[in-house]
């Protein structure tokens, strides 16, 4: 088992199985704060009473970083201890309800784990999510004690006008009396009932855009967006976003805003994306701030998501939320799927529809299936934990949504509706777990599969891994039957040898020569459709036999990708190329061109062919790509997905062991060759699919702009082999003039990475640009520290970069900018024979983590998979491991993840 040790002793594991519930219940809580960045002063008073299903015994507050003044019980003085942190009461009434108050002293400014209460460019925030409430009082800090909440803010006015907490605003206006000139107080109420970590306070000098809507039922609601003053102009998307979300929560779930004022409120400073507190979601800027000069296609998109996503907690989340934080995905994955499912509903067509979700497997395969197969893998309902911060992770996240999804595929789009009425039928107001959840879905759908297969099919949420699925077909001309036979196996993770079969629903089509999916007619007669058939896989091996199939077909198989696993099936290139031309399921379309890459990749890896000057893909592929480009029916966006070949990481989860710098020269070789071989091609996507029209961000205009994005990366690179100078003219002129950020960063980057001697001015003049804009500032620094290393320039560049006068290693974004996109995203750069990336991430980790240890934890992970590494970045990258291990003063964040990497 994992040893784990701080400053402190043995850290302690907590484990699912020992959720017991809490001795005491709290039933209002009014809080009053002083603001002050140096030293703010919070008054808690609580009403509190026993829990009478636990048996009696002390009540033991969490608290962390704080001053104790004073503690009364019923308006007296109280004897407490205070016991590793925690304030411990013991004597208190054995009936009844009794109030508690308690004064303690916090420090905000000296906050920089952005946990708690903190302050960013001079306003206060809060961040409580998953234990920050206890660096702001003494509390039951835990998601199944729900309270009322009563909050008054007392400020100084001028320093902060605006002051916001949760709910609605009941009283304000100027403090009185000596020593409070000057000084102004708001007091909330919340309606809602909730957890300590859905609390939130802000104050600080800020505006905001406001918007009045009426719902269904003919309420009326405030949204306000609240940003800096300056940032007015970059808010609009955002509140066409919320105001989107609205309607299509009620549209498709029934489910209305149920506050009077719904706040979105955005800082520089933030740990994460953005965080749903009841009525007041704090964001990062990055997912709020958006104009055409400033934001790219892709913010745009991330702002509708992750807005939507924070709005629907509400429901999901906030209305019923986690028992205990094992329970994570009931709220995460459930809500990625719905803000996945409100982007595509946002979609003008299927093809839309079908790029986003290619883009959203695209993250889980090459972010999640590497976590499911590495030192820190886990169910999507963990059994233990150290640092509940290391398990907001794309398993929870991602690979909870997909679950949630086969739920949805298993029984239905309607049926899922239902499902999810009658869970708030049952949970409306309470803490359930993840049971709780699938038992609603079923329950609604008694006739359904996941009715019938409920106890096996939630092995997804207890079993860690990815399943691997094989499939293996075979045609009987004579008696017109294709038998496909499949089965399932799970390798081991940390802490689960063997693993039970899942529930697989798989989605199967058989294409026919013409192209066109074949009648699917099963062999008892049962079915017989054109198109899709589901098969709901649950043993280890299955077969399935299709009759009356009067030619050799190629299976399409998991399309749409109706299951979270890997697939192999032993396509010849002929079939692929069948699929690829003309599956009707877009997703195994793109699949298929994906595929064949990976196919020369990987072969490409383990010979030693000499990659200058050779040609490395066939011509077979080569003119599929070509025909693809210039398709007369497909559109843009899809095109530019089929023909972006499969990203280094992705490649390297195929491989058993890993040579970072071969995967990185091949992938770059093969890059090399489709942008010469389709020289004409590119010309021809980059001259049709020219700007028409004002900027806007819609999918089809999106597509366009990526698709000529990529033509120019292209061109510029083929200029870089045949010294041609007018690409890299156009690109810098496209660069100077375009009327929008995607454009312009399109054009800039591909000057970047095709190593151009006019990347250097464009860079320069990219930042004296945009030196006013922090996220543009983002994307300068990110962009060098991904840039494509050519004999090691990045890493000296990366550390000059440390030493810019905008670098800021305190601010997440930043950090993440600059360090992230070296260690994390640019695994030819980092991956070095002489190992001074390594020393540089172990430098940065432990650096970061006297800062901001949920920061310095993510980015230790970007070595989780230092086994698979070939010599002698093996060896180095241990090393380097060790270093941060080795240190005695770690944050249980980081020393979580070391050790699990380290463990074998
Ligand atoms: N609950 C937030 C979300 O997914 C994420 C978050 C977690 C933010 C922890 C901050 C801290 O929407
Ligand atoms: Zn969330």
């Amino acid at each position: 088992m994992l040893q784990l040790r701080d400053s402190n002793g043995p850290a302690a594991v907590i484990r699912r199985a020992d959720y017991s519930a809490p001795a005491f219940w709290i039933d209002s809580v009014h809080l009053t704060f002083d603001l002050d960045p140096a030293k703010t002063r919070v008054l808690n008073k609580m009403t509190l009473r026993r829990n009478p299903d636990v048996s009696v015994q002390p009540l033991r507050l969490d608290g962390e970083a704080l001053n104790l003044a004073r503690v009364l019980v019923n308006g007296q003085g109280a004897s407490f201890k205070l016991d590793g942190g925690k304030l411990v009461l013991e004597n208190l009434p054995l009936e009844g309800a009794f109030e508690l108050e308690i004064f303690t002293t916090c420090e905000p400014l000296k906050n920089t784990s952005l946990s708690g209460l903190y302050v960013s460019n001079d306003s206060f925030f809060t961040q409580c999510e998953a234990e920050g409430f206890r660096r702001i009082t003494y509390f039951l800090d835990r998601p199944d004690v729900m309270a009322n909440y009563t909050v008054t803010l007392r400020a100084d006015q001028q320093k902060y006008p605006v002051l916001l907490s949760n709910g609605n605003l009941m009283d304000s206006g100027a403090l009185e009396g000596t020593g409070n000139e000057g000084r102004h107080f708001a007091t909330w109420v919340d309606p809602h009932k909730k957890p300590c970590y859905l609390f939130a306070l802000v104050a600080g000098q800020l505006v905001c855009r406001e918007q009045r809507i009426t719902s269904r039922a003919g309420k009326e609601h405030l949204l306000q967006v609240y940003v800096r003053p300056g940032d007015m102009d970059k808010t609009e998307h955002a509140m066409h976003s919320l105001m989107a979300s609205v309607v299509w929560d009620e549209a498709r779930f029934g489910l209305a805003l149920d506050l009077e004022r719904f706040m979105i409120v955005a800082t520089s400073d933030f740990n994460m994306g953005a965080m749903e507190n009841k009525g007041l979601n704090i964001f990062n800027t990055k997912y709020v701030l958006a104009n055409q000069a400033t934001a790219t296609d892709a913010d745009f998109s991330n702002i509708e998501s992750v807005v939507g996503h924070e709005y629907f907690h509400n429901w999901t989340g906030n209305r019923i939320t986690c028992r205990d934080w094992f329970q994570l995905s009931l709220k995460e994955g459930l809500t990625v799927f719905r803000d996945q499912e409100f982007s595509m509903d946002l979609c003008a067509d299927a093809s839309a529809r079908a790029v986003k979700r290619i883009e959203d497997v695209r993250v889980l395969r090459t972010a999640q299936f590497p976590e499911d197969a590495g030192p820190m893998a886990h169910p999507v309902r963990p059994d233990s934990y150290i640092e509940i911060n290391n398990f907001y992770t794309v398993t929870i996240y991602e690979k909870g949504a997909e679950v949630v999804r086969m739920m949805q595929t298993l029984v239905g789009r309607a049926g899922f509706a239902k499902g999810i009425t009658l869970y708030f039928a049952r949970h409306d107001g309470s803490a359930v777990t993840c049971d709780d959840f699938a038992q609603a879905i079923a329950d609604a759908n008694p006739d359904s599969a996941l009715s019938k297969l409920l106890p096996q099919f939630k092995r997804w949420y207890s079993q860690a891994g990815t399943p691997r699925l094989q499939a293996k077909g075979s045609y009987d001309a004579a008696a017109q039957t294709y038998t496909l036979n499949l089965s399932q196996s799970c390798a081991a993770t940390p802490g689960q040898e063997a693993k039970e079969p899942f529930v697989i629903p798989v989605s199967l089509g058989l294409v026919g020569s013409s192209g066109a999916d074949l009648p699917l007619q099963l062999q008892d007669g049962s079915t017989s459709e054109r198109g899709s058939h589901l098969l709901v896989m649950t043993q280890a091996d299955e077969s399935i036999t299709f009759v009356n199939v009067a030619e050799e077909p190629v299976p399409s198989i998991l399309r749409g990708f109706s299951a979270p696993v890997l697939l192999d099936f032993d396509y010849s290139d002929a079939q692929l190329l069948t699929l690829l031309a003309f599956d009707p399921d877009p997703f195994n379309r793109w699949e298929a061109g994906q595929r064949l890459a990976l196919r020369s990749a990987i072969q490409l890896i383990a010979s030693d062919t000499l990659l200058t000057g050779a040609t490395l893909l066939n011509d077979a592929y080569i003119e599929a790509m070509r025909s693809v480009l210039r398709h007369l029916a497909l559109d843009a966006a899809f095109k530019e997905l089929v023909l972006t070949l499969p990203s280094e990481t992705y490649i390297a989860e195929q491989l058993e062991v890993v040579d970072p710098q071969r995967i990185h020269a091949v992938r770059e070789a093969m890059r090399a060759q489709l942008a010469s071989a389709l020289a004409a091609d590119w010309q021809w996507a980059f001259e049709a699919h020219a700007p028409n029209g004002a900027y806007r961000p819609d999918t089809v205009s999106s597509g366009r702009r990526a698709l000529t994005g990529l033509a120019l990366t292209q061109l510029c690179l083929a200029a870089r082999d045949s010294g041609d100078s007018v690409w890299p003219g156009k690109a810098y002129q496209r660069f100077k003039d375009a009327d929008n950020m995607t454009d312009r960063f399109n054009a800039l980057t591909a000057l970047v990475n095709s190593g151009h001697a006019l990347a250097t001015p464009a860079l320069a003049q990219f930042h004296t640009l945009f030196k006013n804009e922090e996220l543009v500032l983002d994307k300068w620094f990110a962009l060098q520290a991904g840039s494509c290393d050519r004999g090691g320039q990045v890493l000296p560049a990366v550390r000059q970069l440390l030493k810019h006068p905008d670098f800021n290693l305190r601010n997440p974004n930043r950090a993440r900018s600059v360090i992230f996109s070296y260690c994390s995203a640019n695994p030819g750069a980092f991956h070095r024979a002489d190992a001074a990336g390594y020393v540089f991430w172990s430098e940065r980790v432990l650096e970061l983590d006297r800062i901001n240890p949920q920061v310095a934890a993510r980015l230790a992970r970007a070595l989780d998979r230092w086994k698979k590494l070939a010599e002698p970045y093996r060896s180095s990258a241990r090393q380097a491991i060790e270093r941060v291990a080795d240190k005695l003063e770690l944050s249980n964040d980081v020393r979580e993840v070391v050790s699990r990497a380290l463990a074998d």
